[in-house]
């Protein structure tokens, strides 16, 4: 081959690359849970047409709701949650973006309506402003980022574009296992029964803020000591291990999304669901929906304070690292790693 053939051909070879980079890529879709596949044809469409009457499409989503408020900015939102969550979350919010996939824990998959750090007892949905809370602030120790910077626009559409994504997946979900078990889809039952069971989880959540049962105290010594006591004989010790770090042999479980997950290691100074002793309280109090993380409302609700000496106990000891008081490297008792299959590979 001559020169001048060679350069000809390596130029063709960049201009049809390069053409073949520029087409159109398909614009996202939501993709169904695989459930829906299971279905026969004509149900898979028909759950997919009423999926659609209620939630619309990627080009035109729709917001599931009763409230005559202000329209939310979905489009906006979209375009937000796009930019900045994606990656993490995927396109129709399974938890499984691009970059989901070495993360431990794995960014939420919101279409189950399970959200950990939240002002609701537990089980309940979350309140709006739980998730701004957590867009705004991130989730400490997590690849979680926090989103404070954006504009306050931004941040209340790509919430309600969150809450889109929440309420589709729980209606896709009530509308397969229906389907499934009645071998039919009623538009009737769809619109008097599994749209408002739907709303009525998050109207329930919306109402259901947890109030503590005494007054914040003004944390002493004494409250530390006497949370540590009950930290000991009230069974937080059995996960989170003698000393709050978490390497005890029970420490191991799976989450609500088939997640391996443990005990939160109490000392590492990152409390996940923040800081205020009311956060914690509310994680006590509440548990964390999902994971194995107990609700104590009912083993404490004639110990009002109790609850808050725990608070102070686990303030304390998230501190220790900040004052200088480092542990010793290395599990501290015999602690098996979980089984080579269950390993979730840490985020970097
Ligand atoms: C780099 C990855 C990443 C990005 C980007 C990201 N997230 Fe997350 N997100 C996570 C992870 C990981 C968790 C789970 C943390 C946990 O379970 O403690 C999470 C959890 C959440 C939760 C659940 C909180 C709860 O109480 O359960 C919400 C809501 C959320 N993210 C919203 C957003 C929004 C909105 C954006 C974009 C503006 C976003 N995230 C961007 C990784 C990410
Ligand atoms: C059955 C095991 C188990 C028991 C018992 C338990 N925890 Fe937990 N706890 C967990 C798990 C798992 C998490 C982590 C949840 C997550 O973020 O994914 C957690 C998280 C927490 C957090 C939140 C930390 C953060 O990052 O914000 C606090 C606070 C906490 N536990 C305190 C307690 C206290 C106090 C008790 C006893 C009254 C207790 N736990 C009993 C399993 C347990």
């Amino acid at each position: 081959m001559n020169l001048r053939l060679m350069k000809w051909s390596a130029w063709m070879v960049c201009l049809v690359v390069g053409l073949a980079g520029c087409q159109r890529t398909e614009p996202p879709q939501f993709v169904s849970i695989p459930k829906v596949g299971e279905l026969p044809a004509e149900l898979q469409t028909a759950v997919k047409a009423e999926l659609v009457k209620y939630a619309g499409t990627f080009q035109q989503p729709k917001l599931m709701t009763e409230a005559d408020g202000p329209k939310p900015d979905l489009a906006r939102g979209q375009t937000v949650y796009q930019e900045r969550c994606v990656q993490c979350h995927g396109v129709s919010g399974d938890g499984q973006g691009h970059a989901a996939k070495y993360m431990y824990p794995k960014p939420r998959d919101y279409r189950r309506g399970l959200f950990k750090f939240t002002s609701t007892p537990y089980g309940a949905r979350p309140q709006r402003d739980d998730l701004m809370r957590t867009v705004r602030l991130g989730i400490r120790g997590t690849s979680m980022p926090g989103f404070a910077l954006l504009p306050e626009h931004d941040l209340q559409s790509v919430v309600d574009y969150v809450l889109l994504l929440s309420r589709r997946g729980e209606l896709e979900e009530l509308l397969t296992s229906t389907a499934e078990s009645e071998e039919e889809v009623d538009p009737e039952a769809v619109k008097d029964d599994l749209v408002p069971t739907v709303l009525r989880r998050w109207q329930e959540g919306d109402e259901g803020e947890v109030r503590t049962l005494s007054l914040p105290p003004k944390f002493t010594s004494a409250h530390v000591e006497r949370g540590k006591v009950a930290f000991l004989s009230k069974g937080c010790s059995k996960c989170h291990g003698d000393d709050g770090r978490g390497q005890t042999l029970e420490n191991r479980g799976n989450d609500a999304w088939g997640q391996p997950t443990r005990a939160a290691d109490l000392t590492s100074g990152m409390l996940r669901g923040g800081t205020r002793p009311l956060d914690i309280y509310r994680r006590i109090y509440s548990g964390i929906n999902g994971t194995p993380m107990p609700s104590f409302a009912s083993a404490l609700q004639n110990e009002p304070d109790t609850i808050w000496d725990l608070v102070a106990y686990v303030l304390s000891v998230s501190n220790h690292r900040r004052e200088g008081q480092i542990p010793p490297p290395g599990p501290n008792r015999p602690y098996l790693p979980p089984a080579a299959a269950d390993v979730a590979p840490t985020a970097p």
